[in-house]
């Protein structure tokens, strides 16, 4: 057995939920059915450091198929499903290491792992792996032919790497196809954070101010989802486009200052740091849940809260709450990790199917062209998210209409008007 797991007995129950997730995967599935007989990815190895879930399972299953050698670490010490691990490597013979609840130092032994075994490709949520790689591993670089990025938080990370011309492969930024980001963040994201709350807490979302901070695509999602169930959703927000469009969607966009006195829920889902944090915490109701569905644990400040705080306790499995020196209680989630994914069990495989369509026809696009790229982030091509979406839409039995030729003749022109 290779890699390190929390269980190798877990792997049975673990199998069985990873071929449940792929019965809700059927674009993975059949790319996987032609990798199994094209074999494209023959002797590439690959790096990747995802969540370790079922849908993650799934995907490399997909890449084995393809003729890749796989080896897999957390991108979160807090989302790694431990008998998804242990089927990974006991079923499936992948490398994989992972333990759920793994501190910082074990998390970063784990990505040093991985790059021993000397990936051609690496595959990143976060950018922690890449990141790594060009800050300590620069012995494994000149085997590296690119990668692939699977969220907006390590997109941003890549891009300012690649400004300041730190990047030294080229990395497609799966996140922003749109047969990703579109559905992912926003149907995913939205059901997943409102699963994790409920999962973790169990409270009666109608009724309840609900605060989301932040309203790019995974924050919409997340307050369409919580609006309804019943939720009085305020929104926050730094960019007057965000929050045009929040007002225009029908939710109150306030400042934080006023959302912190008003809200019951909170819910940080910005890609930034500091954005709960003390003179918040001060004006708090009694009571309120705190939750982050952000990629990094940054968005509300645990540390200030713990400084703030006169006692702290677990009340349930992911339920810490801290008692202000007024007594007043508040109630974080997670330890502020993302709380779909450790709370509950990230997004469901239907969106995830796309999601990692995109990384699988992605990573074969890479071994086809890695030699013509310069060392830069790349969009997903086009035909892949076109024919992403063409599969999803197969997949559900959805038929749509076919241009006629003289609707693309007039799409093409531009003589006619008035
Ligand atoms: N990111 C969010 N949800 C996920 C899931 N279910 N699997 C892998 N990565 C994810």
């Amino acid at each position: 057995m290779r890699g390190e797991i929390k269980d190798a007995a877990l792997a049975p129950s673990g199998v069985l939920r990873v071929e449940w997730a792929d019965g809700q995967m059927p674009v993975l599935r059949r790319i996987r059915e032609r990798f199994a007989r094209e074999r494209p990815l023959e002797g590439v190895r690959v790096g990747a450091c995802l969540h370790v879930t079922t849908e993650t399972a799934n995907l490399v299953r997909t890449l084995v198929a393809g003729g890749a050698q796989v080896a897999l670490c957390a991108s979160n010490p807090l989302s790694t499903q431990d008998d998804v691990a242990a089927a990974l490597v006991v079923e499936y013979g992948v490398p994989t290491f992972a333990v759920r609840g793994e501190d910082r130092t074990t998390y970063y032994r784990h990505i040093q792992q991985v790059l021993d075994t000397r990936p051609h490709l690496t595959l990143d949520d976060g950018a922690d792996l890449v990141t790594t790689l060009h800050r300590e591993r620069t012995d494994v670089l000149p085997g590296v032919r690119g990668g692939t990025e699977e969220t907006t938080t390590g997109v941003v990370r890549l891009r300012a790497m690649a400004r300041s011309g730190a990047l030294r492969y080229p990395i497609v930024a799966v996140n922003d196809a749109k047969t990703k980001h579109w559905f992912d963040n926003r149907y995913g994201t939205g059901q997943s954070a409102v699963d994790g709350i409920l999962r973790a807490t169990n409270v009666l979302l109608a009724g309840r101010t609900v605060v989301v901070c932040g309203y790019g695509s995974c924050g919409r999602g997340v307050a369409a989802r919580a609006r309804g169930m019943g939720a009085h959703v305020l929104v926050t927000e730094v960019d007057p486009l965000a929050a045009l469009e929040a007002v225009m969607d029908g939710f109150p966009v306030v400042p934080m200052a006023e959302a912190a006195r008003r809200g019951e829920v909170f819910v940080t889902v910005t890609g930034n740091r500091d954005v709960i944090r003390r003179e918040h915490f001060e004006v708090m109701r009694d009571g309120a849940v705190l939750a982050n569905a952000g990629h990094f644990d940054v968005e509300i400040d645990v540390a200030g809260l713990r400084a703030l705080s006169t006692r702290t306790r677990r009340v349930r499995e992911h339920v810490e709450e801290f008692t202000l020196p007024d007594g007043r209680r508040l109630y974080l989630l997670a330890e502020g990790r993302l709380v779909n994914l450790a709370a509950a069990e990230g997004h469901p495989a239907a969106v995830m199917d796309m999601s990692f369509a995109n990384q699988a026809l992605c990573v074969e696009w890479l071994v086809r062209s890695a030699g013509e790229l310069a060392p830069r982030v790349y969009p997903v091509p086009e035909e892949i998210d076109r024919q992403v979406a063409a599969l999803k839409l197969e997949a559900m039995g959805v038929r749509i209409d076919q241009l006629t030729p003289e609707q693309r003749r007039y799409l093409e022109s531009w003589e006619e008007g008035t």
